[in-house]
């Protein structure tokens, strides 16, 4: 296994600052933000200087004196009020580059402490077509369920399906209303059950008995009634059925498929459990539990409704026990849209309260809402909620504009094309999304996000194809790998750049931020670009240069491919562009 470059530098400070007697938690380097002046830098002495009421620059000064006996080390400066600045030997790199170039984890040491994490993404609701709503838990749950595994974690995805509520009375209600009873609800399709829904939605509404019978249906359907179960049971299936269809297309997996009614049992356990502990009451009819004002208003939690039904907080909160209890859970990570933060925040708390799963952390990643060019949730041209299936449609729309058209280009028939513009279409749409931090919203804009240049998923895609000819080129011309050799600027920015992935997959695992990583993989693939045009590989002056320098293009492609797998993205072979 490759120890990264930081870290083995890190490794180096260590046993220097214990020599010195100085205390290890300061032995760090971080890459420098003056890449003129050094590589990495350790701003450690600072805050030893503190702790030991001592001049951070003779601090600084004995590190130093003892880190320049390295064979590592180029040079070492000590500047400002302490700053260590630390320069490297190129064959120090040239080595640790040769040895990423063979590692197929690149330097990442899997965790030594793998946690049972449970991911809960998706959301989708029976009876609702996927909405651009539904993009950013997808697309942000993949990318850090594939972290997790990549770090070692025991990942188990749950799309913990919208299966219980108030919705499923209202559909009921509205078959009921429309047939006389529930007799043909088994012929419906999911396009009618949608808009079964959508009416139902209209009716309830605009009338308040309406409402009231769905309430008391769902109540009905939660307490076993039979002919209501035998039909939700088909409204289900279906809308599972279409919406796994939607999570293909994404490449987002789930292990589990359970939902909101698989926590039905559990919900009563923990109606009791609040009962018995003395913490829940009743009020207007309901089983609520209140929580202490904080800062902010905090609304009670509520678990039995008035109509003695479950609804989403105690079915969340009962997940929760049911995640611990049956899945070992040390860990539960929820994407879900910011805007729910209060109920996470609620929820976790009456787990807490009643004990439910003492040692796991629950922690809620709430995301930014996808917006349109008025800032405001992306819509439809008439102000309807975008589909997401339409969206990616528009999206393939756009890419297809850009590539040749079947049978222009050999061995690209129609199938070969749509298979190359849904690969751009999808890395277009996902790397839009994760470029930006979790909690941001961002703008959807159509125009920008499928370019081959920009910082855009196809760009990367494209770098990775450019590589991949390169090194076709070179295999027909017989030419091999060799060990890196560091002859210029260009190729020791470039070696550099690929020694920080290390670095960069735990930042991103420990922020839970896929961003991090699409920043990266959009740096090193600029860097790439500086490099090959100011070093060319097959015409290099000589063969050993010529060598050094495929193995470093080959690192960057297995580098780029690493990052897109990482954020759900597929590297297609080659690319196309329209003549
Ligand atoms: N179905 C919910 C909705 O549409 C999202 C579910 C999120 N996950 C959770 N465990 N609450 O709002």
């Amino acid at each position: 296994m490759t120890v990264s470059i930081e870290k083995t530098i890190n490794q180096k400070l260590e046993t220097i600052f214990n020599k010195l007697d100085l205390d290890v938690r300061f032995a760090l380097v971080k890459t420098s933000d003056r890449p003129d002046l050094s590589d990495f830098q350790c701003n450690g002495a600072l805050a030893l200087a503190k702790q030991l009421k001592k001049n951070p620059r003779e601090i600084a000064s004995d590190i130093a004196n003892e880190l320049q006996t390295d064979s590592a080390i180029e040079s070492v400066s000590v500047d400002g009020p302490g700053f260590i600045n630390i320069k490297l030997q190129n064959g120090f790199i040239a080595d640790k580059i040769d040895e990423l170039a063979n590692d197929d984890r690149l330097g990442c040491a899997k965790t030594k402490t793998p946690k049972k994490v449970v991911m809960d993404f998706g959301g989708p609701n029976v009876a609702k077509a996927l909405h651009v709503g539904h993009l950013r838990s997808a697309v942000i749950g993949e990318s850090i369920r594939r972290i997790e595994k990549f770090i070692g974690n025991d990942v188990i995805s749950d799309v913990h399906f919208g299966d219980w509520g108030t919705p499923m009375g209202m559909i009921l209600a509205e078959i009921i209303n429309k047939d006389g009873d529930l007799s043909k609800t088994e012929n419906y399709d999911i396009a009618q059950i949608s808009a079964i829904y959508k009416q139902a939605n209209i009716r309830c509404k605009e009338d308040e008995t309406a409402k009231e019978t769905a309430r008391q249906i769902t109540a009905e359907l939660q307490n076993g009634n039979p002919e209501y179960t035998k039909a939700w049971k088909h409204l289900r299936k279906v809308s599972v059925d279409d919406v796994k269809k939607n999570y293909d297309t994404l490449d987002a997996h789930f292990d589990l498929w359970l939902g909101e009614s698989d926590a039905h049992q559990a919900s009563a356990e923990v109606v009791k459990i609040a009962h018995e502990n003395g913490l829940s009451e009743v009020d207007d009819n309901a089983t609520i539990i209140r929580l202490p004002e904080t800062n902010k208003p905090m609304p009670p939690v509520i678990l039995v409704k008035s109509d003695k039904g479950f609804g989403y907080q105690v079915t969340d909160i009962a997940t929760i026990k049911m995640r611990y209890d049956d899945l070992n859970a040390d860990e539960i990570i929820y994407i879900v849209d910011k805007r729910q933060a209060l109920h996470f925040e609620q929820v976790f708390q009456v787990a807490d309260m009643l004990k439910l799963a003492p040692s796991t952390t629950l922690r809620h990643i709430g995301f930014g809402t996808v917006n349109g060019a008025d800032g405001k949730p992306f819509k439809t041209r008439d102000g309807g909620v975008m589909n997401l299936e339409d969206l990616i449609n528009m999206s393939k729309d756009k890419v297809r504009q850009s590539m040749p058209k079947a049978n222009e280009v050999e061995g690209y028939g129609e199938k070969e094309i749509e298979t190359l513009v849904s690969q751009i279409a999808m890395a277009a749409i996902k790397f839009q999304d994760l470029k930006n931090s979790i909690a941001s919203g961002y703008v959807f804009d159509l125009e920008d996000f499928a370019k081959f240049d920009g910082k855009t998923g196809p760009y990367i895609q494209y770098a990775i194809a450019r590589i991949n000819s390169i090194l076709r080129k070179a295999k027909a011309n017989n030419l091999e790998q060799g060990s890196v050799i560091i002859s210029n600027d260009d190729e020791r920015n470039l070696a550099l750049k690929l020694a920080q992935v290390e670095n960069i997959i735990t930042r991103a695992y420990n922020d839970k931020e896929p961003s991090i990583i699409a920043d990266y993989a959009y740096t090193l693939a600029q860097t790439f670009s500086s490099f090959y045009n100011a070093c060319p590989i097959m015409t290099a002056s000589d063969k050993s240069l010529a060598q050094s320098r495929l193995k470093l293009a080959f690192l960057v492609c297995k580098t780029l491919k690493l990052m897109l797998n990482l954020l759900g993205i597929e590297a297609p072979e080659k690319m196309l562009k329209a003549a």
